[in-house]
């Protein structure tokens, strides 16, 4: 009845089982909402009115997007340093999405995309369905998290139906951003080998530490057919209004191509809504706000984790840029991430994401930093109290 790609198990996996039973005993200190609308930041409530207006009830449908949306987006862009034009951008509904769009533009099924690990398990979900095959590239930790690019080549090279190579930039969850060096190797790996490059920077506009952002991509020519996404949800921290677009840039032949074929997969679609579309311009206006309050919070929880954690048996990776921190914490009494994870909601009612879920190696648990500041400190307190009492 159902096809091949959609045969994932439905069935809780004992994980998220033993959480659901510890969740019906009493609430948790949840550190791990990732949800903007969930953990206080709201626009101002003119900005959701003025999505309605005297034009509402009028669709316009425009399957690369209404050419003023666009315009902002290009705008925004361009105040950056980046060299682009609106006829380059097709919006979304999400970036989700967007993936969707980029893998049926590159990908026949049993084709190859190129994904970094660890990394953000939804798009396991958008390959299956696009019956594309995920093939991972490390990154590697030492003092900051970065490509492994001798570890890159040799996953290609044996992988030899690849299409596209996925860089999130700024990583989620590992928070570094890509550094120009990389890129450039990157852009020369990919156009060498005709692969699409796929940047997803929805975490670009949040760097924590005093260093502004490096270069975008789109700041300098690209030899590879390179795609850049983004979309509302996290740049605005609006993601109940489903906006995103793609950026193509590269060489002109082939991104105007890329665009006429994108422009058929949009228009077999026509997913964002006219109202959201109109409104893009005010909603990118109301951004800039908003990020410095979600960055006051992402750096005040930083700081707090820093003291805290300093000379303790846990140790707070080091972060770039994002909304999440990484905790690396003692191999001790067996316990992998799993286990500590399920230990801290039993014992302590906290909630911390196990690194599992993004294909981290040893043990580490996940935080949200745009968890509100006293659930940090008194979540850090519970952490550190537990990992205490297996020394
Ligand atoms: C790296 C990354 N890309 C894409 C998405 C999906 O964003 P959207 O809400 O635009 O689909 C997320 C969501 O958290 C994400 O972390």
């Amino acid at each position: 009845m159902f096809s091949r790609r959609t045969a994932w198990s439905t069935t809780p996996s004992p994980f998220s089982a033993a959480l659901d039973r510890l969740r019906a005993r009493a609430p948790l200190l949840d550190l791990t909402v990732s949800d903007p609308t969930r953990v206080g930041f709201d626009h101002p409530p003119e900005l959701y009115r003025a999505l309605i207006d005297d034009r509402s009830p009028i669709y316009e449908p425009d399957a690369l997007g209404l050419p003023a949306a666009r315009e902002a987006i290009a705008a925004r862009h361009r105040a950056r340093g980046d060299q682009l034009d609106a006829a380059q951008i097709c919006l979304t509904a999400s970036t989700s999405e967007a993936y969707a769009y980029l893998l049926a533009l590159l990908c026949d099924p049993g084709d190859q995309v190129m994904l970094p690990r660890p990394g953000y398990p939804l798009l396991r979900y958008l390959a299956d369905l696009s019956a594309a095959r995920l093939t991972a590239y490390p990154l590697a930790y030492d003092v900051a998290w970065h490509i492994d690019l001798p570890a890159l080549r040799r996953a290609l090279e044996a992988a030899p139906r690849a299409r596209a190579l996925v860089v999130i930039a700024p990583s989620n969850p590992c928070g570094n951003y890509l550094d120009p060096d990389q890129l450039e190797q990157l852009d020369h790996i990919c156009a060498a080998r005709d692969l699409a490059l796929i940047i997803d920077e929805v975490f670009y506009d949040y760097p924590q530490g005093a260093a502004q952002p490096p270069p975008s991509p789109l700041a300098t020519p690209r030899r590879a057919l390179t795609f850049v996404i983004s979309g509302l949800s996290k740049v605005a921290a609006l993601p109940q209004l489903k906006l995103a677009w793609t950026i193509v840039a590269g060489p002109a032949e082939l991104r105007d191509r890329a665009l006429a074929r994108l422009e058929l997969i949009a228009d077999a679609h026509l997913s964002p809504s006219t109202l959201v579309q109109r409104a893009a311009p005010r909603l990118l206006a109301a951004a800039p706000a908003l990020q410095a309050r979600i960055l006051t919070r992402t750096r005040t929880n930083l700081a707090h984790l820093r003291e805290h954690l300093r000379g303790s048996a846990v140790t707070l990776l080091a972060v770039e840029a994002g909304w999440t921190a990484l905790l690396r914490l003692p191999a001790i009494d067996d316990l992998d991430d799993a286990a500590w994870a399920l230990h801290l909601a039993a014992e302590h009612r906290t909630l911390f994401q196990p690194g599992f879920f993004y294909d981290l190696e040893g043990v580490h648990l996940a935080l949200s930093l745009i968890t509100p500041e006293p659930d940090v400190i008194e979540g850090t307190r519970r952490l550190l109290t537990a990992v205490a009492s297996h020394l």
